[in-house]
Protein backbone atom coordinates (compact mmCIF):
# COMPACT_ATOMS: atom_id res chain seq x y z
CA UNK A 1 0.00 0.00 0.00
CA UNK A 2 1.74 3.40 -0.91
CA UNK A 3 1.40 6.29 1.57
CA UNK A 4 0.03 9.02 0.09
CA UNK A 5 0.30 13.00 1.75
CA UNK A 6 -1.86 16.02 0.21
CA UNK A 7 -0.50 19.27 0.53
CA UNK A 8 -2.68 22.09 0.38
CA UNK A 9 -3.42 25.63 1.23
CA UNK A 10 -6.77 26.35 0.88
CA UNK A 11 -10.26 25.25 0.60
CA UNK A 12 -9.43 21.57 -0.57
CA UNK A 13 -12.42 20.44 -2.79
CA UNK A 14 -9.44 18.59 -4.31
CA UNK A 15 -8.50 17.14 -1.40
CA UNK A 16 -12.23 15.88 -1.02
CA UNK A 17 -11.92 14.47 -4.21
CA UNK A 18 -9.70 12.17 -3.11
CA UNK A 19 -11.08 11.51 -0.19
CA UNK A 20 -14.57 10.46 -1.74
CA UNK A 21 -12.81 8.25 -4.15
CA UNK A 22 -10.81 6.49 -1.10
CA UNK A 23 -14.03 5.68 1.19
CA UNK A 24 -15.57 4.70 -2.81
CA UNK A 25 -12.27 2.09 -2.93
CA UNK A 26 -11.06 3.92 -6.17
CA UNK A 27 -7.35 4.63 -4.98
CA UNK A 28 -6.61 1.17 -5.95
CA UNK A 29 -3.35 0.43 -3.79
CA UNK A 30 -2.70 3.49 -1.81
CA UNK A 31 -3.92 5.51 1.01
CA UNK A 32 -4.17 9.45 2.12
CA UNK A 33 -1.84 9.39 5.11
CA UNK A 34 -1.41 12.69 5.89
CA UNK A 35 -2.74 15.86 4.91
CA UNK A 36 -0.23 19.03 5.52
CA UNK A 37 -1.29 23.05 4.89
CA UNK A 38 0.84 25.75 4.16
CA UNK A 39 -1.51 27.86 7.14
CA UNK A 40 -3.33 26.89 9.90
CA UNK A 41 -6.35 28.55 8.14
CA UNK A 42 -6.81 26.25 5.36
CA UNK A 43 -10.19 24.38 5.23
CA UNK A 44 -8.73 21.42 4.25
CA UNK A 45 -7.35 20.76 7.33
CA UNK A 46 -11.17 20.75 8.39
CA UNK A 47 -11.79 17.76 5.94
CA UNK A 48 -8.71 15.84 6.81
CA UNK A 49 -9.97 15.91 10.09
CA UNK A 50 -13.70 14.97 9.11
CA UNK A 51 -12.43 11.54 7.21
CA UNK A 52 -10.11 10.72 10.15
CA UNK A 53 -6.71 11.79 8.37
CA UNK A 54 -3.85 13.11 10.39
CA UNK A 55 -3.04 17.03 9.75
CA UNK A 56 0.17 19.01 9.69
CA UNK A 57 0.94 22.23 9.25
CA UNK A 58 3.96 24.00 8.13
CA UNK A 59 3.24 27.31 7.52
CA UNK A 60 5.18 29.15 5.20
CA UNK A 61 5.57 31.91 7.24
CA UNK A 62 7.70 30.15 9.60
CA UNK A 63 10.45 30.71 6.98
CA UNK A 64 12.30 32.90 5.56
CA UNK A 65 12.29 31.41 2.19
CA UNK A 66 10.58 28.66 0.18
CA UNK A 67 13.77 26.89 0.41
CA UNK A 68 13.71 26.72 4.19
CA UNK A 69 9.87 25.65 3.89
CA UNK A 70 10.79 23.04 0.95
CA UNK A 71 13.48 21.38 3.41
CA UNK A 72 11.53 20.93 6.06
CA UNK A 73 8.28 19.38 3.72
CA UNK A 74 10.69 17.07 2.88
CA UNK A 75 11.64 16.04 6.22
CA UNK A 76 8.59 15.81 7.89
CA UNK A 77 7.37 13.35 3.96
CA UNK A 78 10.51 11.10 5.56
CA UNK A 79 9.69 11.08 8.13
CA UNK A 80 5.85 9.63 7.77
CA UNK A 81 7.75 7.27 5.39
CA UNK A 82 5.60 8.98 2.54
CA UNK A 83 5.46 7.12 -1.41
CA UNK A 84 3.64 9.87 -3.44
CA UNK A 85 3.41 13.45 -2.84
CA UNK A 86 -0.32 15.67 -3.94
CA UNK A 87 -0.18 18.98 -4.46
CA UNK A 88 -3.86 19.80 -4.54
CA UNK A 89 -4.34 23.65 -4.40
CA UNK A 90 -0.68 23.76 -2.69
CA UNK A 91 0.34 27.70 -3.47
CA UNK A 92 4.10 27.63 -2.62
CA UNK A 93 6.45 27.32 -5.12
CA UNK A 94 8.74 24.32 -3.98
CA UNK A 95 12.04 24.62 -5.00
CA UNK A 96 14.11 21.77 -6.64
CA UNK A 97 14.65 19.66 -3.15
CA UNK A 98 11.60 18.42 -3.18
CA UNK A 99 12.11 16.82 -6.76
CA UNK A 100 15.69 15.15 -5.84
CA UNK A 101 13.57 13.81 -2.86
CA UNK A 102 10.59 12.42 -4.46
CA UNK A 103 11.91 11.71 -8.39
CA UNK A 104 8.56 11.32 -10.22
CA UNK A 105 6.27 10.68 -6.84
CA UNK A 106 5.07 14.48 -7.25
CA UNK A 107 1.83 14.77 -8.91
CA UNK A 108 0.21 18.49 -9.34
CA UNK A 109 -3.28 19.44 -10.51
CA UNK A 110 -2.98 22.80 -12.48
CA UNK A 111 -6.77 24.05 -13.28
CA UNK A 112 -5.70 25.27 -17.11
CA UNK A 113 -4.07 23.18 -20.23
CA UNK A 114 -0.15 23.45 -19.73
CA UNK A 115 1.62 24.84 -21.45
CA UNK A 116 -1.12 27.90 -21.21
CA UNK A 117 -2.21 29.92 -18.56
CA UNK A 118 1.30 28.32 -16.30
CA UNK A 119 4.29 28.84 -14.29
CA UNK A 120 5.18 31.65 -11.81
CA UNK A 121 1.71 34.12 -10.99
CA UNK A 122 -0.63 31.35 -12.41
CA UNK A 123 -2.26 29.90 -9.27
CA UNK A 124 -5.62 29.57 -8.25
CA UNK A 125 -8.47 32.36 -9.08
CA UNK A 126 -5.81 34.16 -11.39
CA UNK A 127 -5.58 31.38 -13.99
CA UNK A 128 -9.06 31.47 -15.16
CA UNK A 129 -8.80 35.56 -14.93
CA UNK A 130 -5.94 35.16 -17.43
CA UNK A 131 -8.01 32.88 -19.80
CA UNK A 132 -10.83 35.09 -19.91
CA UNK A 133 -8.74 38.11 -20.31
CA UNK A 134 -7.14 36.24 -23.69
CA UNK A 135 -10.74 35.30 -24.83
CA UNK A 136 -10.03 31.43 -24.93
CA UNK A 137 -13.08 29.13 -25.54
CA UNK A 138 -11.82 26.05 -23.58
CA UNK A 139 -9.83 25.77 -20.87
CA UNK A 140 -9.46 22.96 -18.47
CA UNK A 141 -6.86 20.78 -16.46
CA UNK A 142 -3.91 19.06 -16.20
CA UNK A 143 -2.28 16.60 -14.21
CA UNK A 144 1.32 16.83 -14.14
CA UNK A 145 4.60 14.74 -12.73
CA UNK A 146 6.37 18.00 -10.59
CA UNK A 147 9.87 18.77 -11.89
CA UNK A 148 12.04 21.33 -11.06
CA UNK A 149 10.25 23.99 -13.33
CA UNK A 150 6.90 25.25 -12.26
CA UNK A 151 3.98 23.37 -14.16
CA UNK A 152 6.71 22.12 -16.78
CA UNK A 153 7.32 18.46 -15.60
CA UNK A 154 5.85 15.66 -17.71
CA UNK A 155 1.79 15.67 -18.37
CA UNK A 156 0.05 12.37 -17.14
CA UNK A 157 -3.90 13.45 -18.16
CA UNK A 158 -5.53 16.94 -19.55
CA UNK A 159 -8.92 17.69 -20.15
CA UNK A 160 -10.76 20.53 -21.86
CA UNK A 161 -13.53 22.42 -20.70
CA UNK A 162 -15.73 25.16 -22.60
CA UNK A 163 -15.88 28.61 -21.64
CA UNK A 164 -18.77 30.16 -22.08
CA UNK A 165 -20.04 33.88 -22.58
CA UNK A 166 -20.53 35.78 -19.57
CA UNK A 167 -18.49 33.17 -17.69
CA UNK A 168 -16.86 35.40 -14.97
CA UNK A 169 -13.52 33.49 -12.94
CA UNK A 170 -15.03 31.94 -10.35
CA UNK A 171 -17.62 30.18 -12.58
CA UNK A 172 -14.99 29.00 -14.87
CA UNK A 173 -13.18 27.86 -12.04
CA UNK A 174 -16.22 25.86 -10.61
CA UNK A 175 -17.00 24.40 -13.97
CA UNK A 176 -13.33 23.29 -14.33
CA UNK A 177 -12.71 21.54 -10.91
CA UNK A 178 -16.45 19.77 -11.04
CA UNK A 179 -15.85 18.15 -15.16
CA UNK A 180 -11.70 18.33 -15.37
CA UNK A 181 -9.98 18.13 -11.82
CA UNK A 182 -11.83 16.67 -9.28
CA UNK A 183 -11.54 13.71 -11.60
CA UNK A 184 -8.04 13.46 -12.92
CA UNK A 185 -6.57 13.84 -9.86
CA UNK A 186 -8.13 10.59 -8.12
CA UNK A 187 -8.15 8.60 -11.46
CA UNK A 188 -4.16 9.87 -11.64
CA UNK A 189 -3.23 8.97 -8.06
CA UNK A 190 -4.84 5.84 -8.28
CA UNK A 191 -2.47 4.47 -11.72
CA UNK A 192 0.42 5.97 -9.73
CA UNK A 193 -0.19 3.51 -6.71
CA UNK A 194 -0.89 0.84 -9.35
CA UNK A 195 2.51 1.39 -10.63
CA UNK A 196 0.85 1.63 -13.60
CA UNK A 197 2.48 5.41 -14.66
CA UNK A 198 5.47 5.23 -16.94
CA UNK A 199 7.87 8.14 -17.19
CA UNK A 200 9.62 8.31 -20.43
CA UNK A 201 11.34 12.06 -21.50
CA UNK A 202 8.58 14.23 -21.39
CA UNK A 203 5.89 11.53 -22.22
CA UNK A 204 4.00 9.79 -19.17
CA UNK A 205 2.81 6.21 -20.35
CA UNK A 206 -0.77 4.48 -18.88
CA UNK A 207 0.58 0.61 -18.23
C1 LIG B 1 -7.61 24.32 -7.86
O1 LIG B 1 -8.28 24.85 -8.96
C2 LIG B 1 -6.20 23.90 -8.26
O2 LIG B 1 -6.13 23.35 -9.55
C3 LIG B 1 -5.47 25.21 -8.21
O3 LIG B 1 -6.00 25.88 -7.08
C4 LIG B 1 -7.34 25.42 -6.82
C5 LIG B 1 -7.37 24.89 -5.40
O4 LIG B 1 -8.68 24.53 -5.03
N1 LIG B 1 -4.06 25.01 -8.14
C6 LIG B 1 -3.17 25.84 -8.68
O5 LIG B 1 -3.48 26.87 -9.25
C7 LIG B 1 -1.71 25.43 -8.53
N2 LIG B 1 -0.91 26.08 -9.53
P1 LIG B 1 -8.95 23.50 -3.84
O6 LIG B 1 -8.16 23.98 -2.62
O7 LIG B 1 -10.44 23.63 -3.61
O8 LIG B 1 -8.54 22.12 -4.28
Amino acid sequence: MKKIAVLVSGGGTNLQALIDAQSRGEIAGGEIAAVIASTPEAYALERAAKAGIPGFVIPRKGFDSNRAMTLALVDKLKELNIDLVVLAGFMIILTEEMVQAFPNAIINVHPALIPSFAGPGCYGLHVHEKALEYGVKLSGATVHFVSAECDGGPIISQKAVEVLPDDTPEVLQRRIMEQAEWKLLPQAVSLFCQDRLQVEGRTVRVL
